[in-house]
């Protein structure tokens, strides 16, 4: 019988994900929660065959009728979720799996009472990293799988997420959000980074992180002419309190059997003007290597000015695509190329033969932890050792002070 998602949060994800989902099987939408009633997603399930798509009132409401929830939401309301949820639970409602969206929590504190909540509601988790489920990525390391056998690990991975900047409000809140681009989508860089690394066949936290060396910068959104932008846009202001639009970093993995240490490198940015959002990995070992980009398609479309009048939707193209003339990046199926289909597969899976999936939200937590120690690197200037236990015992209670709202006493350097 076919797992029954109920999906809390009916915005930009979750129209991804509903894509992803009719190229997947044995999963059913059975129903969606959000703020304001998530009317479009409702739609897009029934006229797509789905599910029922039921729209409900209450996270409490909906835990009782499906198998899985998916949190889907703003990175605010995970707490209050995963504590709705517990509550259901604690009432009846019997779940076989939680499904959690990229970041797992704010900060660890958070991490740790979502996590707590997790294990109190006892289903099998899965941590929605995307980009580690892309098949040009899996293509790649399979490729690579006896290469690696033969010639030694892949040494150094560099990642990078990077676009013009996000679509809502809350995102460039830093309060809200938990940051800026480090917090948004470091998460995502620093996660294929250390898989790429990963041998072939060994679990996903195999490698152990050793430590974090980085910098954030804010170097389009804190001028003065953006700052506005924002204003006018969001009601954001940058000036008042400011997040990083640009993030870089190391972090050193060490092989816990043959003690090599490799490096993953990480660039993320939310000033990227070029056609749209780009995931780039590109890794290294001795004698071979592999480049994955996003943005090279096998397909062209070209619109010149005579003929743009009559375009009107960039986003057709491409995600947070910046221009709908010219010579277009255009992918045909997103959804697939950044690896929701394939997260998803391997959720169905997973729980359907009653185990967590490949990432689990203890994962997700050590992702949260090495996203904390990079914001500490940046904020003190200082490579961040993790195998200290008193670097442990300050980065469990740590909140960035880019987090706090105090981003101007870091930032405050690039407001003109
Ligand atoms: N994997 C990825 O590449 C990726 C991409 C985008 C977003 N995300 C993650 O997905 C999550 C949602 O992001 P998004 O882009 O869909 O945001 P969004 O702003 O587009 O949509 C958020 C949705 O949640 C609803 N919402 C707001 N407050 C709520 C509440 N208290 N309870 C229930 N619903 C509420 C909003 O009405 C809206 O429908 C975030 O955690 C984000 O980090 C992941």
């Amino acid at each position: 019988m076919a797992l029954r998602y109920g999906i809390i949060g009916g915005g930009f994800i979750t129209d991804f994900q509903l894509r992803a989902l009719t190229n997947v099987r044995g999963v059913e939408v059975a129903g969606l929660m959000s703020r304001t009633p998530p009317r479009r997603a409702a739609n897009f399930v029934r006229e797509h065959g789905l599910g029922e798509g039921k729209i409900y009132r209450s996270i409490t409401e909906m835990t009782h009728d499906v198998d899985v929830l998916a949190l889907f939401g703003p990175n605010f309301t995970r707490l209050s979720a995963t504590e709705e949820a517990a509550g259901a639970v604690r009432n009846g409602a019997a779940l076989k799996g939680l499904i959690v969206e990229k970041p797992l929590a704010r900060n660890l504190t958070e991490a740790d009472r979502v996590l707590a909540l997790a294990d109190e509601i006892g289903a099998p988790t899965a941590y929605f990293e995307n980009q580690i489920h892309m098949k040009s990525v899996r293509a790649a390391l399979a490729q690579l799988a006896p290469t690696i056998d033969a010639m030694g690990p892949i040494a150094l991975a560099r990642a990078a997420e990077e676009h013009a900047g996000p679509h809502n409000a809350w995102f460039w809140d830093p309060t809200q959000q938990g940051g800026g681009v480090l917090s948004d989508m470091g998460c995502h860089s620093i996660a294929l980074a250390w898989y790429a690394l990963t041998p072939p066949g060994k679990p996903a936290d195999f490698l152990v992180p050793v430590s974090v060396n980085a910098e954030v910068a804010l170097l389009k959104w804190g001028r003065k002419r953006y700052r506005e932008e924002l204003r006018g846009r969001y009601g954001i202001d940058y000036g008042k309190s400011p997040a990083e639009d640009f993030a870089t970093g190391i972090v050193t993995f060490e092989n816990p059997d043959t003690k090599q240490r490799v490096k993953g490198q990480f660039t993320v940015s939310w000033m990227y003007d070029k056609q749209g959002l780009r995931l780039l990995l590109d890794a290294l070992g001795p004698g071979y290597a592999m480049e994955a980009n996003s943005l090279r398609s096998p397909l062209e479309v070209f619109i010149g000015d005579a003929a743009a009048a009559g375009v009107t939707d960039a986003e057709l193209a491409l995600e947070k695509s910046t221009a709908s003339q010219g010579l277009l990046a255009v992918q045909p199926n997103e959804p697939d190329l950044y690896g929701y289909v394939d997260e998803n597969v391997d959720a169905v899976r997973a729980f359907t033969a009653g185990r967590s999936a490949l990432l689990d939200w203890h994962y997700g937590r050590e992702i949260v932890r090495l996203t904390m120690a990079a914001y500490l690197s940046a904020e003190e200037g200082r490579t961040i050792d993790l195998t200290d236990p008193a670097t442990n015992t300050r980065l469990a209670d740590y909140v960035p002070l880019i987090q706090q709202g105090r981003g101007r006493e870091l930032l405050g350097s690039y407001l003109d």
